[in-house]
């Protein structure tokens, strides 16, 4: 029966997660449980996957991109989160967004969690997007472990803005009659639960010069904050500006196992590494995530360049093939919507691209829609190659 409740969390937790997309021959239980030696022997390691942020690499895969590092520079190792390549990553992180410094976090949601209580000092209230992952997905960690309320704001709408957000603080301040503080305004960017839309960067100015005003701190969840700078063509030191602490996930677009950095003012950031120790969270080594990241981090404003353009071209062309629709999503980002005309089976489509060229397509949700996701897979292949691949698959799909 326990067991059986786990499963159905786990399944739930997927679904909520938008992991709908899972390639259909991938258990739901999870990439890692894919049959990783039949991937090793594909004629390229890497999956060309139109399902997730990063690269979704295999732990093989990942073992030699770790030798290829190691081997172009020797890694050296950090010692409880101080020195060697951890060092060398927080500073790199530091100078790109514009902040006096940088801490590695284990995780994105600790990250999120320490900035708002740090930010939020004595005031009890945080004000957060309703369809943030702080808000949803956190598991209550700011009242339950921090004494921090969350209040969230803008449900219904991918984003809210400076009109929402004074509602939320007028309703607050009208309406409680026991008043405690309001310390911090969080935004995430981009949304992961809108589908990678981009907060515009006009609402981010309005709220974020309000704030200012009225003396709240600012927290921006840039977990994927690479996708918004790639297709907003905004610099990350331009989006850190206008927040006082800003976390990067260094698994979405960095294609390391895990691990976060968290930036802002060295007064703050100093404060960081005592909270994580409280929380359990001082890991011996980090190098392997480090290393990692800080790989894919060199270039990839370029290497964003050359698959935003790729993929277009790649879109158009299937956008050609008939039965084939791809869309953008208003102010998307990386992902469109792709639909199938009835008579081509899906399921085969994405079964045939799976077992014969490592192609990764995920499945339909209700609507019939397929989250057609871009990431750095795609430079991994001849655009030649992926078209053929897609020609000779609805083709037997069409059968
Ligand atoms: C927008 C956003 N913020 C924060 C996180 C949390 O990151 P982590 O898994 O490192 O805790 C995620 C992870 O999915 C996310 O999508």
């Amino acid at each position: 029966m326990e067991k059986k409740q786990a499963k159905n969390n786990r399944r739930n937790f997927l679904k909520t997660c938008s992991l709908s997309t899972f390639p259909f021959l991938i258990p739901i239980n999870g990439i890692n449980k894919m049959e990783s030696n039949k991937r090793d022997t594909y004629k390229t390691t890497t999956p060309v996957n139109f399902i997730s942020d990063g690269l979704a690499m295999s732990p093989n895969d990942y073992l030699l991109k770790l030798q290829e590092i190691n081997q172009s520079k020797p890694i050296e190792a950090d010692f409880y989160g101080n020195g060697g390549v951890l060092t060398a990553l927080e500073e790199k992180f530091a100078k790109l967004t514009g902040k006096e410094k940088a801490i590695y976090l284990p995780t994105g949601t600790m990250a999120n969690q320490l900035a708002i209580k740090l930010l939020n000092g004595d005031n009890t209230k945080a004000i957060v997007p309703e369809n943030a992952h702080i808000f949803r997905d956190e598991a209550d960690a700011a009242q339950s472990v921090h004494n921090k309320r969350l209040v969230p704001v803008g449900k219904g709408k991918p984003f809210f803005n400076l009109a929402d957000l004074k509602n939320t603080i007028d309703y607050l301040y009208s309406n409680e009659v026991f008043k405690s503080g309001l310390g911090t305004i969080a935004i995430e960017n981009p949304i992961r639960r809108a589908d990678g839309t981009l907060v515009p960067i006009d609402v981010i100015r309005e709220i974020a010069s309000y704030c200012k005003e009225k003396g709240y701190k600012m927290h921006l969840d840039g977990a994927r904050i690479h996708i918004a700078a790639a297709y907003s063509k905004i610099s990350l030191a331009e989006y850190a500006s206008y927040f006082d602490t800003v976390y990067i996930s260094l698994y979405k677009y960095l294609n390391a196992t895990g691990g976060a950095i968290l930036c802002g003012d060295a007064a703050l950031i100093d404060q960081v590494a005592h909270q994580i120790k409280i929380l359990g969270g001082t890991v011996f080594q980090n190098w392997s995530n480090a290393a990692v990241a800080l790989h894919y981090l060199e270039g990839i404003e370029k290497r964003w360049e050359e698959i935003i353009l790729t993929s277009s071209k790649l879109i158009a062309d299937l956008n050609n093939m008939k039965g084939i629709s791809i869309k953008p999503i208003t102010n998307g980002t990386n992902i469109y919507n792709m639909e199938i005309a009835e008579k081509i089976d899906l399921k085969k489509l994405a079964i045939y691209l799976y077992n014969e060229h490592s192609i990764w397509l995920g499945r339909a949700n209700e609507e019939g829609i397929v989250k057609f996701t871009i990431n750095e897979s795609i430079l991994t292949r001849s655009l030649e190659d992926i078209l053929i691949a897609w020609k000779k698959g609805i083709e037997k799909a069409s059968a």
